[in-house]
């Protein structure tokens, strides 16, 4: 069974909101009633999270017992492996991050919530933590391996999502930042790469490496040019409004296959980002232009997600009609395209990376800055 349906299973409320007005009568789009009982919901997932927060768990899974597979992708710290539980068979995604890297880049706070995010999260649509480990030279974060791949490749593959497709993704990320700014975590780097699809066709977002607590503002320049809020780059202090913003990037990414906002170098597309210049392709319709419009909104005041309805804007908008959301969430709707995955540790769906041993130093480097990991 995977971890989507465990996490539902784990918690002692699983979510079922009443999908029927008192008459009996189906009513179209999402009722406040509906939205006060899913609320219930995270305030249960949330006590969860604080909990799991203050705790460190205990795992089954030691260094020795992981057989090293293949890489699965890398990136400015480390690489993510492919390995294998030799006890019980499962995969694991490893990722392995490089101390030296870390504290040459400044990101040792970061690192160290991406860790501890990673431990307490659990939600059907974000990747969670197995187990963590440090050696004399790196830290290792191991998280159950998606077989899918990256929403990245399926995307560049197809060119764009179809409707649906690019509908039933939606859903799920605006459920999981729902989830992730509810638990007060912003997460700061929303992109295609980020999120992986599920041997079932539903996603995991991964990558935590810039999500952190948020308590009022934050002011740090993280994330990837393109999808980056213009509050972000005018260096405004910020909050959740910058996930909202990332996801309309998404959305319109989704949809047409490139994103809103392109330049050759940065500073170009930060200027297009500011000035809030983009153009919607013909095959948008007027309902997905409506919801790109008001989610890549410049004016925060003025931006689903962050305005006095908060996720509902999105839950009761049009391009959503006849979306069921509490059926997303259970993974009871029928996937519109599910990836090849031939068998569990199927890694057909990444890309080759070369292989490079990791190679442990002999005496432990920067214990003292590492003490909490
Ligand atoms: N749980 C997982 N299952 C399968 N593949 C994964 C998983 N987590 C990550 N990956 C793969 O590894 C890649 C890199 O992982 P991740 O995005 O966490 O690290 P990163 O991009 O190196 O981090 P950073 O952005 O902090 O440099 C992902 O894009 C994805 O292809
Ligand atoms: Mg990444």
């Amino acid at each position: 069974m995977n971890k989507t349906f465990t996490v539902l299973k784990d918690t002692n409320m699983s979510f079922k909101a009443a999908s029927q007005s008192t008459s009996g009568e189906v009513r179209d789009g999402y009722t406040e009633q509906q939205q006060l009982q899913y609320t219930k919901y995270l305030k249960q997932l949330l006590n969860e999270f604080q909990e799991r927060w203050c705790k460190t768990s205990n795992s089954t899974v030691s260094y020795s017992n992981l057989e090293h597979i293949r890489t699965l992708g890398t990136g400015a710290f480390g690489r993510v492996i492919l390995v294998r539980h030799s006890n019980s068979s499962k995969y694991y995604a490893m990722k392995v991050l490089e101390k030296e890297r870390i504290i040459k880049m400044k990101q040792v706070d970061h690192t160290l919530y991406e860790k501890r995010i990673l431990e307490a999260i659990r939600f059907p649509f974000t990747v969670s933590m197995e187990t963590s480990f440090k050696d004399n030279s790196y830290i290792y974060f191991v998280m159950p391996f998606v077989p899918g791949g990256e929403m990245f490749t399926h995307l560049r593959k197809m060119s764009k999502f179809e409707e649906p497709i690019a509908k039933f993704y939606a859903c799920q990320v605006v459920l999981a930042l729902e989830y992730l700014h509810f638990c007060k975590l912003v997460y700061r780097d929303l992109k295609p790469e980020n999120i992986m699809i599920d041997k079932n066709g539903y996603l995991k977002i991964t990558d935590f490496g810039f999500c952190k607590v948020l308590q009022g503002r934050t002011w740090t320049l993280c994330g990837t040019p393109e999808y980056l809020a213009p509050e972000l780059i005018l260096s405004k202090g910020y909050g959740f409004s910058v996930d909202w913003w990332s996801f309309g990037v998404l959305l319109f990414e989704m949809n047409a296959g490139y994103p809103p906002f392109y330049a050759n170098e940065p500073m170009k597309t930060y200027e297009k980002i500011v000035a809030g210049k983009y153009r919607c392709p013909s095959s948008f319709n007027s309902d997905l232009r409506d919801l790109i419009r008001n989610t890549l909104q410049v004016d925060i005041s003025k931006r689903f997600g962050v305005m006095k309805n908060g996720v509902m804007d999105f839950k009761n908008h049009r391009w959503f009609r006849g979306i069921e959301w509490e059926a997303i969430l259970n993974c009871r709707w029928s996937a519109p395209y599910v990836p090849k995955c031939k068998h569990p540790g199927d890694s057909t769906n990444f890309d080759n990376y070369d292989d490079e041993p990791l190679r442990p130093g002999s005496y432990c480097r920067f214990e003292s800055e590492f003490l909490d990991f």
